[in-house]
């Protein structure tokens, strides 16, 4: 999981390697943090570490940045330049490089100066959904080539978009009718330019594109294909899609909290998503961030400082005032009510600093009678 520098502590242990400003390795993957690291990666300037969360499979932690980034910019390429075109070798290519990146940690691209631009949510949420799609995948036993041909369906799911007028798929308000079902058309666009200009494209990636909107109960688009008859790799593709659009902030949307999709995602099983593809998927997912502040139901705040991987939704909490941890797993008549946003924590501080300067200040008034 990736977390701020502000949050780690001493015994948390690197599961990324560290690097300084001119690539060197700071610090090595497997490291457990000292007060002595933890000093000289704030003296670095470094803001955000990578630590072992206790989960088997964290989607935070699965690629580099610049791993995430190099490929946002081939598939950019792809897309944008040579869209009627795509050369799926030069896909599936990507695709190996994701694969071997998940399953062995290794560190693969050594520019790190390659910075990605903020206009490539396109690019961004595609590489992100086909990172994700392809931990669910080795989570469900694939082979290297049926993550391959998963990989290339996802990484172009969305390739359709690019027929869609972008008045129409970045318009900030509510889409009427027609825009909606322009929308509607992306998976079917995107599957005809792959099945016309392509001899190469394997039909399941194909598939994929066609049917990551379709949904288990039938209410899903182009086709409204219901449970069975939706194959299982159009099922990951479309599960890491909705998690992926939700939990990003948009112009026309704020990102919905990552605990509030996590419950959503559980309660989708056999209704939206088939239900082995939901249990595969809440296991490399986490609901609670360490780091964040949470309100609690006994009205305390604390900060999320460990999680039990056994049940993510009860992780321990540290208490803001008094520093007292509460594991939520044992204080069952505890639950989290709610994250506070930046504004609410600078509030909930600067009410605790003025209640410590009232009861000093009742203090000494006490003292001079
Ligand atoms: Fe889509
Ligand atoms: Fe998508």
């Amino acid at each position: 999981m990736r977390i701020s520098t502000k949050f780690i502590e001493t015994g948390m242990r690197l599961t990324r390697p560290i690097y300084g400003r001119n690539g060197e390795t700071l610090l090595n993957r497997g490291t457990t943090l000292t007060t002595q690291y933890i000093m000289s990666l704030r003296r670095h300037g470094i803001l955000t570490v990578n630590i072992d969360s206790g989960f088997e499979e964290d989607f935070s932690d699965a690629l580099e940045d610049i791993v995430r980034c190099s490929v946002m910019k081939k598939v950019q390429h792809e897309i944008m330049v040579n869209r009627n075109r795509i050369s799926i070798k030069n896909i599936t290519n990507q695709v190996e490089m994701l694969i071997d990146e998940i399953i062995s940690g290794k560190k693969i691209i050594g520019n790190l100066t390659e910075i990605c631009s903020a206009d490539m949510y396109t690019y961004a949420h595609s590489v992100d959904v086909c990172t994700l799609s392809l931990m669910l995948g080795i989570r469900l036993n694939y082979k290297k080539d049926k993550l391959l041909q998963l990989g290339t369906g996802c990484l172009l799911h969305d390739l359709g978009k690019t027929k869609v007028l972008p008045e129409i798929l970045n318009k900030p308000g509510v889409l009427d009718s027609a825009e909606f079902s322009e929308i509607k058309k992306h998976p079917l666009y995107g599957y005809k330019m792959l099945l016309d200009n392509n001899e190469d494209i394997d039909p399941e990636s194909a598939n994929i594109v066609l049917d990551h909107h379709e949904k288990y109960d039938g209410s899903g688009y182009p086709r409204g294909l219901k449970g069975q008859e939706i194959a299982e790799m159009s099922v990951i593709c479309a599960v890491a899609d909705v998690y992926n659009a939700i939990t990003t902030d948009r112009i026309y949307r704020r990102a919905m909290p990552p605990h509030e999709v996590y419950e959503m995602i559980m309660a989708s099983g056999n209704m939206m998503f088939e239900q082995r593809v939901v249990e595969a998927f809440l296991k490399c997912i986490v609901p609670y961030n360490i780091g964040s502040i949470v309100r609690l139901s006994n009205g305390f705040v604390g900060r999320v400082c460990r999680l039990n991987p056994s049940l993510p939704l009860r992780p321990i909490i540290r208490l803001l005032d008094s520093r007292e941890e509460i594991n939520l797993v044992q204080e069952k008549s505890i639950v989290i009510n709610g994250l506070l946003q930046h504004e609410d924590i600078i509030k909930e501080e600067i009410d605790r600093a003025l209640e410590k300067v009232g009861s000093f200040k009742f203090r000494q008034d006490f003292t001079a009678i």
